[in-house]
């Protein structure tokens, strides 16, 4: 039977509560065409995104404990989005059993109550799964790029490895023919809520959150191994535009996977330092005298660390259904700062000492 188009289609975000699920809940919310409503064991930076909006609804839920909570909300829902994960590289060295806990078995709960209830799942992969050889690989295909990571030793590969077995076993369904789906990749999306900044708050964040930390508290910003590995940063409302193009193709989406990142965008993360301390000058006129400074990966992260030397993406697939990233490098990181900068108290930065 034709869906009715003028009745919006009910999203449930799974894990809906972190960084991009917040923003992507709020560009859902802003269009017409959807309705969406969050799962999480907390709404923190939900209620801090939707903050000069109607709140998003919001159940509290652990996937998994919660699943009577989680199957009522996959059977109301015509679409539901799995975000949830354990997404920090230091949390995969730390606590590498958390994230198979997580990741692994939580999505599963996700992926089976969408298999019973066939409700149509947008799933949250990762720019991770394609592993390390990004400088003789780029850019990577999600059809045709191989997934290469390094030994059983270097635990840093459990997050990817945990995302390419759920990757493997949704294609499976899709293959069986009992589940409608899009997998997505994200490649290093940043903008407002991307991990929160403080002393102790996500102990050490990604990228982004340790040098602003770093630029805040006035102390060196910490190049891992010499800040030589590649990125393409991609700007978090770029990233959730391309989510809702997928969202309205049903057809052409359909059992596909989509990297959603920003190729022109690529740089050394030794740039990206010199970048952020130029743009947080010229918003606050402090930070001139944070010096930038190597670290061995092995102190910065502990054993079992092996990076991704060059994460470029292909995104043919994504730009033919008519996305296309618009923010520019420089861009995304002033809108991705000044966001911080006005918000700081409520994302945890208690001991800002640079005058704004
Ligand atoms: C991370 C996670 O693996 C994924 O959860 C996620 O999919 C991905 O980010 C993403 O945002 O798309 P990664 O890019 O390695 O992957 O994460 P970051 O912690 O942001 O590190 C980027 C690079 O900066 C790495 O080379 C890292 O060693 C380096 N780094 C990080 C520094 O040089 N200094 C720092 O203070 C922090």
């Amino acid at each position: 039977m034709a869906r009715d188009v003028s009745v919006p289609q009910r999203v449930a975000l799974v894990g809906g509560s972190g960084f991009v699920g917040s923003n992507l809940a709020l560009a859902l919310a802003q269009s017409s065409d959807f309705d969406p409503f969050v799962l999480d064991t907390t709404d923190e930076k939900l209620a801090l995104r939707f903050a000069s909006e109607a709140p998003c609804a919001f159940r509290r839920c652990d996937v998994l404990q919660d699943t009577d909570v989680l199957e009522e909300a996959v059977q109301e829902a015509d679409i539901v989005v799995n975000l949830v994960s354990h997404v920090l590289p230091k949390t995969f060295l730390d606590n590498p059993l958390g994230v198979i806990d997580v990741t692994l078995h939580g999505s599963m709960n996700v992926i089976n109550a969408a298999v019973r209830n066939k409700t149509r799942l947008i799933h949250f992969s990762t720019s991770e799964v394609y592993g390390k050889t990004g400088g003789s690989e780029a850019p990577f295909s999600e059809d045709h790029s191989d997934c290469t990571l390094g030994p059983i030793d270097n635990h840093r590969w459990i997050y990817s490895t945990s995302k390419q077995l759920l990757d493997r076993i949704i294609h499976a369904h899709g293959l069986a023919g009992d589940l409608d789906y899009a997998i997505v990749r994200p490649f290093n999306f940043v903008g407002p809520l991307m991990d929160w900044l403080g002393d102790d708050a996500d102990d050490v964040p990604r990228v982004f959150a340790s040098f602003l930390n770093a630029l805040l508290q006035e102390r060196p910003m910490q190049l891992v191994d010499g800040g030589k590995s590649r990125r393409c940063f991609t700007y978090i409302e770029d990233a959730t535009s391309a989510l809702v193009h997928i969202m309205r193709e049903p057809e052409r989406a359909r059992n596909q996977i989509f990297n959603i990142g920003n190729p022109a965008n690529e740089t050394t993360i030794a740039e990206l330092a010199e970048l952020m301390r130029g743009i947080y000058r010229q918003e606050t006129g402090a930070g001139a005298q944070v010096t930038i400074e190597p670290v061995a990966s092995e102190e910065f992260y502990g054993a079992g660390y092996e990076d991704c030397d060059r994460r470029m993406p292909d995104i043919g697939k994504i730009q033919s259904l008519g996305w296309t990233p618009q923010t520019g490098l420089q861009e995304t990181f002033e809108r991705s700062i000044r966001y911080c900068i006005d918000n700081a108290a409520a994302l945890g930065a208690a001991s800002v000492k640079a005058p704004v």
